[in-house]
């Protein structure tokens, strides 16, 4: 008899499921969250787990990584609550069987339980040595770079890695937004690397410092002698990336010509040197990235609309560090360790009022303000602990701006019941984050609406519904 295990929260989905798998002639064992779920795994020899993405103390992605780490012969199905393809796609390339949304069918689960018996089998036994062996050193790899790359434990972080890791193994164009320094070439070096491009080149390219004159053959190379001063053949950064990842930062700079050319080699999927005829293949994923609203740019007739629906199959947006709290102190940790390798010190520690101040501060330089504050503060401290007085003038006379607290909104009803539910969930980190905004512009809707990068309308019939006039 085949053994099924169901980690389920919902004690009647995991009920009705086990009593309807048992009349179908399975074993069935049912665990109410994940930790309990890894203890069966320890004593039992299941053949399958179905398992609830969203559970009280982890999550389907945290169980699958487990599960497909421990017990590789087990399959793995996720139920989740709302249907999203490019979760399923995530999730499969982590090594799920396959994916369901709830409403859950009988027929539906029952055919997709037994393929899965059927084929899992065949497939974990042709799983060949080298493929595990490249999982293994994309891993390390990973590790490596986030060594440097702080994730934090914020909820718009833990979002954001969520997000990286849902777009990483697909070839989707990516757009990343967020203001100077909130780590837009982070994340997508992040993206590379937890991709299976991670061991072809990632190649930055800042088109913001580009001229008009050199940006053509910065992006296609050239020929020798195919204009005047080429005097050298060049290949360009669409070449040198082949393979790999090409980030273009800044790109709603490039010229409105730039972007025709950049719109056919990204369709064509083809380059041709300048001054040659020779067209080379193209294999590249495109990341872009900007701190200007490209939908504005758009507007003003300044950035090509197909260009943008080519680059945005996938969007992340950084917020910035003053909306990441919880995060403020992990970065300065981290910045502080660096810090003290880079100039031999040993400082510890930052004093209470330091911690106060960062948690109050604006940071409009984001991560990077922060991490030059942390190094500089680093150097002039010669006890082991960074006090007020290492802080640059600005940060330590910082007084935060006196928000008008009359406009509480009453409770969001849906928000607290169904708390399982990811649409609420959705909703209630909306709300705050609304909130938030327009606590920091003192109201003004035109700079919340666009700092929340949506239409004044769509902001009044979003305030309107949780209750803020
Ligand atoms: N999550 C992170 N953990 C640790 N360091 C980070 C993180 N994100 C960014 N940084 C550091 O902060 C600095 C700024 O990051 P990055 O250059 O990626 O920002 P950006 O958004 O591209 O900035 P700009 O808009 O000015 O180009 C870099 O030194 C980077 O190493
Ligand atoms: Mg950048």
């Amino acid at each position: 008899m085949k053994k099924i295990l169901i980690i389920d929260d919902e004690v009647n989905v995991a009920l009705l499921l086990s009593k309807f798998l048992a009349r179908n002639g399975f074993d069935v064992t049912t665990a109410s969250n994940g930790s309990i779920g890894l203890e069966y795994l320890k004593n039992g020899d299941f053949n399958l787990v179905l398992c609830d993405f969203r559970l009280e103390d982890t999550d389907g992605r945290e169980m699958l990584r487990n599960i497909k780490s421990q017990y590789p012969k087990t399959g793995v199905i996720i139920i989740t609550g709302y249907s999203d393809i490019k979760m399923a796609v995530e999730l499969i390339k982590m090594g799920a069987y396959d994916y369901i949304t709830k409403p859950l069918y009988p027929d539906e689960i029952l055919n997709t339980i037994n393929k899965a018996i059927e084929t899992h089998y065949a497939l974990v036994e042709a799983k060949n040595e080298p493929e595990i062996q490249e999982k293994t050193s994309r891993d390390v790899r990973r590790q490596n770079f986030n060594g440097e790359f702080v994730v934090g434990a914020s909820r718009p972080s833990r979002e954001l890695l969520r997000q990286i890791e849902l777009v990483a193994p697909t070839n989707y164009s990516v757009i990343i937004t967020g203001e100077s320094g909130t780590g837009k070439e982070s994340v997508a070096k992040n993206i590379h690397l937890s991709s299976p491009r991670y061991n072809q080149p990632f190649i930055a390219m800042d088109c913001g410092s580009l001229t008009k004159e050199l940006a053509a053959s910065e992006f296609f190379g050239h020929e020798k002698g195919s204009f005047t001063g080429a005097l050298y053949t060049k290949i360009g950064h669409f070449e040198m990336a082949n393979g790999g990842t090409l980030f273009l930062d800044e790109v709603g700079n490039l010229s409105y010509e730039i972007q025709a050319a950049l719109l056919r080699t990204v369709q064509e999927r083809k380059v041709k040197r300048i001054g040659s005829t020779k067209e080379i293949s193209l294999d590249v994923r495109i990341i872009i990235a900007t701190n200007e609203n490209l939908l504005d740019a758009i507007q003003k007739g300044r950035f090509r609309e197909d260009l943008y629906h080519r680059f945005n199959e996938f969007s992340i947006y950084i917020p910035p560090l003053r909306e990441r709290g919880g995060d403020i102190m992990l970065l300065a940790d981290h910045f502080l360790k660096i810090a003290n390798q880079e100039l031999g010190r040993n400082v510890t520690s930052f004093s209470p009022e330091v911690i106060e101040c960062f948690m109050n501060y604006r940071w409009q330089g984001n991560i990077r303000e922060m991490k030059n504050v942390v190094r500089r503060a680093t150097l002039l401290t010669e006890g082991n602990e960074i006090t007020m007085k290492a802080l640059p003038l600005e940060i330590s006379n910082y007084k935060m701006p006196v928000y008008d607290y009359a406009y509480q909104p009453a409770e969001p009803v849906e928000a607290k019941e169904g708390r399982h539910d990811l649409k609420n969930a959705a909703l209630e980190a909306e709300y705050e984050t609304i909130l938030k905004v327009l606590r920091e512009v003192n109201f003004n809707k035109t700079k919340a609406a666009e700092i929340l990068n949506i239409d004044r309308k769509t902001l009044y019939n979003k305030m309107k519904a949780i209750n803020v006039k």
